[in-house]
């Protein structure tokens, strides 16, 4: 047996038996760990002992959780947040000081650009941003207090794809962290600690859980980082629920059978699109005609499960497709089982104007789909009823 191999990984890195035996991991529903004594608990809170004292700071479902998501990303070390938006917020919080700069593709997860347009400007802390076509700009966007680059690849919700290689040789060349939210693939479809990322993000709510059922985050990467990153949260309190951590590693072991399937029901899913004459423009990081095909091949495994498609007659036309959508679900989440359609201009980014959408590559028509596990003939029927 090699635990190298992702399906073994993901399956067999498990917490120590207890004396029953068990085969499958138990769930440590615990606030706390007992001390034999004095100078046990002494040595524990000084870390001369490693053990587990309280699950704020550790629990032995979220250690599963953690060591699992670390060999599947090459990873030497982690720590497993409520949610991903307080992976992504502790991770800045706990690496950043007043007056420090961040470099940041504009295309982010909405919370993600909040947090840099609202509140790391309270610390004194700014965001310049570089488009996803436009990676060359980056370097002059780099200043002396510039500490961190930030990229999602794949973005959302157009799906587009940044080169990690390049990102990775631009941060090592101006001695910055490269930190990665890699939610979108998973670290089943990529890897960005190999083409040079610090630090991985995930927001586990999404293809980690991948049956809509809680919320988690997870932060890995270099094991100094790491540990500023536990002190800060340790101290501040966004761990993940020992609930939630056993459901999220039970759903670690089968990932890789579950984004397999996705992936091969998207990619028949953009085909469809791609052939209907209601659709101006498709987008899947594998199909052909992705502007960064190319890239995306290099840097990932299959081309995940998000499949972005313009729309012919804008906000109008995107509202009636919605509306005319029987099996699918109309809901914010993604990377679920079930498969769920947005219409990012008329809901999620409807405050913005129509400038500030298109600066992050929503156009009207713009429609998004998390393909899920359905029997993909019923996923193709339903969107093709919703486009006559
Ligand atoms: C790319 C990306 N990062 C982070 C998040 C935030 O994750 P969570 O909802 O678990 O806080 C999301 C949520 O959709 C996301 O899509």
């Amino acid at each position: 047996m090699s635990k190298d191999n992702f399906e073994t990984s993901a399956i067999r890195t498990q917490i120590e038996h207890t004396q029953f035996l068990e085969n499958s991991s138990p769930l440590y529903l615990t606030s706390g760990f007992v001390f034999e004594n004095a100078e046990e608990m002494r040595a524990s809170f000084t870390e001369e002992k490693e053990r587990n004292i309280y699950s704020r700071f550790t629990n032995p479902n979220t250690s599963e959780f953690v060591d699992k998501i670390c060999k599947l990303e090459g990873a030497e070390a982690g720590y497993a947040f409520a949610t991903g938006m307080s992976a992504v917020f502790s991770t800045f919080a706990a690496l950043l000081n007043a007056g420090d700069h961040i470099v940041s593709a504009s295309s982010v997860f909405g919370s993600t650009h909040t947090l840099f347009t609202t509140y790391l400007p309270k610390w004194n802390i700014e965001t310049s941003y570089f488009k996803v076509n436009e990676v060359d700009k980056v370097e002059g966007l780099i200043k002396p207090n510039t500490k961190i680059l930030y990229a999602e690849t794949p973005t959302n919700p157009a799906v587009d794809i940044l080169d990690l290689e390049l990102l990775g040789s631009i941060a090592k060349k101006h001695h910055l962290l490269l930190v990665i939210d890699n939610c979108f693939a998973t670290p089943y479809l990529q890897n960005p600690i190999k083409f040079g990322a610090d630090l991985v993000i995930h927001s586990a709510t999404k293809l980690i859980d991948g049956q809509g059922r809680v919320l988690g985050g997870v932060t890995v990467g270099k094991a100094d980082l790491i540990r500023e990153i536990y002190l800060f949260s340790r101290n501040t309190g966004p761990a993940l629920s020992p609930f939630n951590a056993w459901v999220l590693s039970k759903s670690l072991e089968t990932l890789a059978v579950r984004v397999d399937k996705h992936c091969e029901n998207a990619l028949k899913v953009a085909e469809f699109l791609e052939n209907h004459d209601n659709v101006s423009k498709v987008k899947y990081p594998f199909l052909k005609s992705h502007p960064q095909y190319e890239i995306a091949k290099k840097q990932m495994k299959l081309g995940g499960n998000i499949v972005a498609f313009e729309i012919k007659g804008g906000i109008a036309a995107g509202r009636k497709f919605l509306n005319a959508i029987k099996m699918c679900s109309l809901s914010a989440n993604l990377g679920d089982t079930r498969t769920i359609v947005t219409h990012p201009a008329s809901t999620t980014h409807s405050k913005l104007s129509e400038a500030d959408r298109l600066e992050v590559g929503i156009t009207d028509g713009l429609v998004r789909v998390s393909v899920g596990l359905e029997y993909v003939e019923d996923i193709i029927a339903d969107l093709k009823q919703a486009l006559q």
